[in-house]
């Protein structure tokens, strides 16, 4: 979860290294450091904290004529975000630095060994084992010392490795954490945890797979296999984003940018994939030809925190219109329970990253027992989208806000034509229902891009009263039962505020014992086909004076009777009702959190992509 950053070229090396960290800093914020070789000297520089406070200690080192260096910011994991926990780590010579992302599961156990041997250890960290382990490899050959380090470590990495010895040579390792070259005949060669940090550089790009070490120079690179020893050919592929994407156009924050993105994430997901005279849905991309989808009789969809969310919506979905029973799960429990899987069930992983470990997991697991996997991913040629079958890949951009939003309506826009997709081969929708379907699809990112203003600004109103509550309850029933869910997961992630997501017709089995008068409770009550029942919800809610927002349908006067803080959404086909209602739920948070003077975009403990256990 850590954001690595490596560079050799003609550039200078410290503008390069920190302008890669800032697009990286949503992978980990609690201390930064870099190294530079300046007149074959290492130069290394840490802080606890942001980025923001290495910065301020740099000034010299900005102008420093150094062409090869690495850069980290950390999320922790094994010692406190502390300076001398801050990578880059060095060995007992100061010659040699490491910068990692992953876990080094053993090093307690190294690191004794290691400490017999004479090594002086000056962090709690698992990675500075690595830079001690490959100083104790080392005679005069960096990648021998590397590859000879690499065979005594358990756990995931990828790291970044620099050695005085070998001035003008980079080496990078992957294995079970993301790691990515860059490549520019002009720029030199990059290394990076995720595509953002190579943007404003270059589009070319080569994904390190699993037990792969890149040698990087000035004007090359090299991959070779650790398993056969032997160099391996790599794609080159091209990334359409670019640098401008990854910034926040003028927003005040990534996170409110990303809001107001959702509109063309929907178009950009659904273009090109619908035919809307004939409501034919084309997904290629799946590889799995009909005939094959005919035979999967059960779906399970693996996924975490809010792509969990869009896979439980996605579940009434398909059952509704396509007719398969779909199992939803939370990856990190998927991949440990006993799971019925065969060559007639379908897995589908849900992830922005693709790279997030738990659902990583689930699908090698499920892959093993013979499925066929699917991934529906937002990041091109992360692994997950190289190691499934077939990838829907959302369009939704680079999404740089912890807390992820346009990544999650492009989930649902993708999901939905999944659906559709399914019902056509299973014939269990005929074209012109999903000609219909699919218009509804399509007119839900016109009426959320002009809905957005007026719904930010009632919201922001509203959150006045609301914004130093201690809790919050967010209800919902049916298809927005999990936009309650996602409701509330924003809210405490970015606010710190207590809030649980229920569905309205579970509040008496317990959650109702939580009302009060002070306690706030957010109720979706679209008029769909358990409006009644919804309502019924809220008046029990209002009979313990409970303090109610309703988010309802256009012209249902009865809200009004309710409660005073009604915000109001067009009236919208049923089966698209999440995409609209999602967008006041993430509204609701980000104001709240503002007005509280919180990171909306760097919230607390987080990191954006997790790729550890
Ligand atoms: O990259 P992924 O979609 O696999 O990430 C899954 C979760 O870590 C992610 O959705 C997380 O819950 C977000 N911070 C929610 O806003």
């Amino acid at each position: 979860m850590c954001g690595i950053v490596g560079y050799c070229g003609p550039k200078r090396v410290v503008p390069v290294v920190l302008e890669g960290l800032r697009r990286l800093e949503y992978r980990g914020y609690d201390s930064a450091g870099i190294v530079y070789l300046e007149d074959g000297k290492l130069i290394k520089h840490r802080s606890e904290g942001k980025l923001a406070r290495l910065e301020d200690i740099i000034d010299e080192a900005i102008i420093a004529d150094s062409h090869i260096g690495l850069g980290h910011t950390r999320w922790a994991t094994h010692g406190a975000p502390t300076t001398e926990n801050a990578h880059p780590h060095s060995d007992c010579t100061g010659e040699l630095v490491v910068i990692h992302n992953g876990i080094i599961e053993n090093y307690h156990s190294l690191r004794e060994e290691l400490k017999a041997k004479g090594h002086v250890f000056t962090s709690e960290t698992d990675t500075e084992v690595l830079a001690h382990l490959i100083e104790d490899n080392l005679t005069n050959d960096l990648v021998k010392a590397v590859k000879k380090a690499i065979k005594f470590l358990e756990g995931s990495f990828a790291i970044g490795v620099l050695w005085a010895g070998m001035p003008d040579t980079l080496v990078a390792v992957r294995n079970q954490s993301p790691l990515v070259l860059g490549v520019s005949e002009e720029d030199g060669t990059f290394l990076a945890s995720d595509i953002p940090a190579l943007l404003p550089y270059t589009k070319q790009v080569v994904f390190l797979d699993d037990m792969e070490l890149a040698i990087l120079t000035a004007d090359s690179y090299q991959v070779f296999s650790l398993e056969t020893d032997q160099p391996v050919v790599k794609e080159v592929k091209t990334i359409e984003w670019n640098a401008a994407m990854a910034e926040k156009a003028g927003y005040k924050h990534f996170m409110l940018k990303e809001i107001f993105e959702q509109p063309q994430a929907i178009t950009n997901t659904i273009s090109g994939r619908i035919n809307l005279e004939s409501g034919e849905v084309s997904l290629p991309e799946i590889n799995i030809n009909g005939e094959d989808l005919k035979e999967i009789d059960r779906i399970f969809l693996v996924a975490c925190g809010t792509s969990w969310h869009a896979a439980l919506v996605a579940k009434y979905w398909i059952e509704k219109f396509a007719n398969i029973p779909v199992e939803v799960d939370i990856a990190s429990e998927f991949r440990y329970r006993h799971l019925l899987i065969n060559e007639r069930v379908l897995t589908v992983s849900i992830s922005q990253s693709g790279e997030t470990a738990d659902t990583l997991a689930g699908i090698r697991i499920a892959k093993e027992l013979g499925s066929k996997i699917i991934t529906i991913c937002n990041v091109v040629g992360s692994t997950m989208t190289r190691e499934a079958d077939g990838t829907i890949y959302t369009h939704a951009g680079p999404e740089i806000g912890v807390a992820s939003t346009k990544a999650f309506i492009s989930q649902l826009a993708a999901l939905f034509l999944f659906t559709l997709y399914l019902g056509q081969q299973k014939k269990t929708i005929d074209l012109e229902v999903s000609r219909t379907l699919g218009k509804e699809l399509i007119d839900i990112a016109g009426v959320v891009e002009s809905e957005l203003p007026r719904i930010k600004s009632e919201i922001e109103q509203l959150i006045t009263t609301y914004y130093d509550s201690r809790d919050f309850l967010f209800v919902g029933r049916g298809l927005n039962f999990p936009i309650a869910l996602e409701g509330a997961l924003k809210l405490k992630e970015i606010s710190y505020i207590h809030a649980e997501g229920y569905a309205s017709g579970e509040l008496k089995h317990g959650p109702i014992a939580l009302i009060d008068k002070d306690m706030p409770i957010l109720a979706l009550v679209p008029q769909d086909e358990v409006y009644q029942k919804s309502i019924s919800n809220v008046e029990e809610i209002k009979a313990r004076q409970g303090r109610i927002i309703l988010i309802g349908t256009e012209g249902d006067d009865h809200l009004k009777n309710i409660t005073d803080d009604v915000i109001y959404l067009p009236k919208v086909a049923e089966a698209v009702n999440p995409i609209l209602y999602t967008i006041p739920a993430q509204l609701l948070s980000y104001e709240i959190a503002t007005k509280r003077g919180c990171d909306v975009d760097q919230p607390r403990n987080l990191a954006k992509s997790v790729t550890v256990e």
